[in-house]
């Protein structure tokens, strides 16, 4: 502030003002010290500034359209899901182990049997082109190289032809569809995926016939009619897998009771997701409905893959899911954000979020992500359950399950989450 009114002292006002963002007050994410004084409102600042996922949203909002940032960033009228999911992993404890050999970490791990060199993704997001004229093939290319899964939205900038051709060579990707109430419109486009060589179709189910009322953006543009069906029931889903050879994946289940039912109709894998806080305001974070699943229907971690998202910005987020059970973590803004800078922003992105998953991992003495998928005995989520049920849902009052030291060798099925699961709600022999 001082510094852009002494420019202005100066008569040197065309110097643009300096962007000083308080990132606690203004975007609800943690203060880690990035110093905004120096930037220069509508730049991309310097890339060696970014060291956390947040940074890059702050650089976007420096540097984007008031309009285009506020696309991005805007959750649902209050953006009280949008906070919480933000805030979640504030109330969730992680347990470290000492007396390990983590010289060897491997983050790689398969995603409905693909394999990927991460067990996160990007979640598909509209209009990546505001913020990087490369749009969508920015992302693709850095996820591509980097062995990252990347699901690309139906409402992108490029057409699927256009993301398709931009693959690297050997890159799987899955692509999101909505249910577009033109049918003819629906058909096409599950063909034309097919062939653009898309292995999975995210279905996102939690934006029929309107988008959410997201005040924040609506200053800028009304919301209205989002073209996709507003009767899209489970005889409409059941036609609609008669239309593509491809895995369907339904996104945005928001309850325990949508993803048993999803399992019981036999997709492969479901989507929890509260569409980064953008439809419904007050619906509970993954974390919250992963513990429900838990207590209501264990069984569906052992039946099919679930992947979630919502507020996830560092490793130990996704830790953290991956220890609820989660298969694979998504995130919606950060890769749009990184995009201001293209490709290397993602890249950089990519790395950012690598290196605190390896760092954080060694340090907790389980360097193996396949360790991790619903390995409970890392984290403590009583806060949160005693918030949401009223009441704790584990019994013992240990904080930390007592863990017998492994025979030598005997490390166990790294897909096999039945012997893992379970000591949330029982003490460990
Ligand atoms: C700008 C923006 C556009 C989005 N567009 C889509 C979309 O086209 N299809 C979809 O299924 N989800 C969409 N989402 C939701 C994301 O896939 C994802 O669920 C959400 O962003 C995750 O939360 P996060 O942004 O906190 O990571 C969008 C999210 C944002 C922020
Ligand atoms: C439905 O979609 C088809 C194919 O995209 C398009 O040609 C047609 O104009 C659409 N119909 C309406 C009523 O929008
Ligand atoms: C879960 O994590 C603990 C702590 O590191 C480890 O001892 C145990 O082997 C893990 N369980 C599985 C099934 O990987
Ligand atoms: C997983 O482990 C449980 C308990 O040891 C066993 O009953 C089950 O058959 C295993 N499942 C798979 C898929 O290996």
């Amino acid at each position: 502030m001082m510094r852009s009114l002494v420019l202005f002292a100066l008569g040197l006002s065309k110097v643009a003002y300096a962007a000083v963002i308080d990132q606690e007050l203004d975007e609800g994410i943690p203060d880690t010290g990035l110093d905004t004084g120096p930037w220069t409102a509508g730049q991309v600042p310097p890339i060696a500034q970014m060291i956390t996922a947040n940074d890059f949203q702050i650089a976007a909002k420096n540097s984007m359209r008031a309009r285009d940032y506020a696309y991005f960033r805007t959750g649902v009228l209050d953006e009280i899901t949008y906070i919480n999911n933000l805030n979640i992993w504030k109330k969730i404890r992680l347990n470290g182990f000492s007396f390990s050999d983590v010289s060897d970490v491997n983050l790689a791990t398969t995603i409905l049997g693909y394999e990927f060199s991460a067990p996160f993704f990007f979640a598909p997001a509209a209009s990546a082109g505001r913020a990087h004229p490369d749009a969508e093939a920015s992302i693709i290319r850095a996820a591509g190289n980097a062995g990252i899964l990347y699901v690309p939205s139906i409402s992108s900038t490029l057409d699927i032809e256009e993301k398709a051709a931009a693959a690297v060579d050997g890159q799987i990707m899955f692509h999101q569809q909505y249910i577009w109430s033109n049918d003819t419109r629906l058909r096409d486009e599950l063909a034309r995926i097919e062939a653009g060589g898309f292995r999975a179709l995210f279905l996102t189910v939690d934006n029929t016939g309107v988008v959410g009322v997201r005040s924040r953006y609506e200053r800028f543009s009304n919301s209205g009619n989002s073209a996709h069906s507003s009767s899209f029931t489970i005889e409409a889903l059941n036609h609609l897998r008669t239309l593509t050879d491809l895995p369907i994946v339904p996104k945005g289940l928001k309850t325990a009771h949508d993803i048993k039912l999803c399992a019981e109709l036999g997709f492969p894998a479901v989507y929890l997701s509260n569409h980064g806080g953008r439809q419904v305001d007050g619906v509970p974070t993954a974390v919250e409905i992963l513990l429900d699943l838990h207590l209501q229907y264990p069984e569906v971690f052992d039946q099919i893959e679930i992947y979630t998202d919502g507020g996830v910005r560092r490793g130990t987020h996704i830790m953290a899911l991956l220890a609820l059970g989660v298969r694979a973590v998504g995130m919606g803004r950060p890769p749009i954000f990184a995009n201001v800078f293209g490709e290397a922003g993602v890249t950089r992105l990519i790395n950012i979020l690598r290196q605190e998953m390896i760092t954080e991992m060694m340090n907790m003495g389980q360097a193996d992500v396949n360790h991790w998928f619903g390995n409970t005995t890392f984290i403590n989520t009583r806060q949160i359950e005693l918030e949401y049920f009223g009441a704790p849902l584990s019994v013992p009052t240990s904080s930390t399950p007592f863990i017998h030291p492994s025979p030598p060798g005997g490390s166990g099925s790294a897909s096999n989450v039945t012997a893992k699961r379970g000591t949330m709600y029982m003490a460990m022999d």
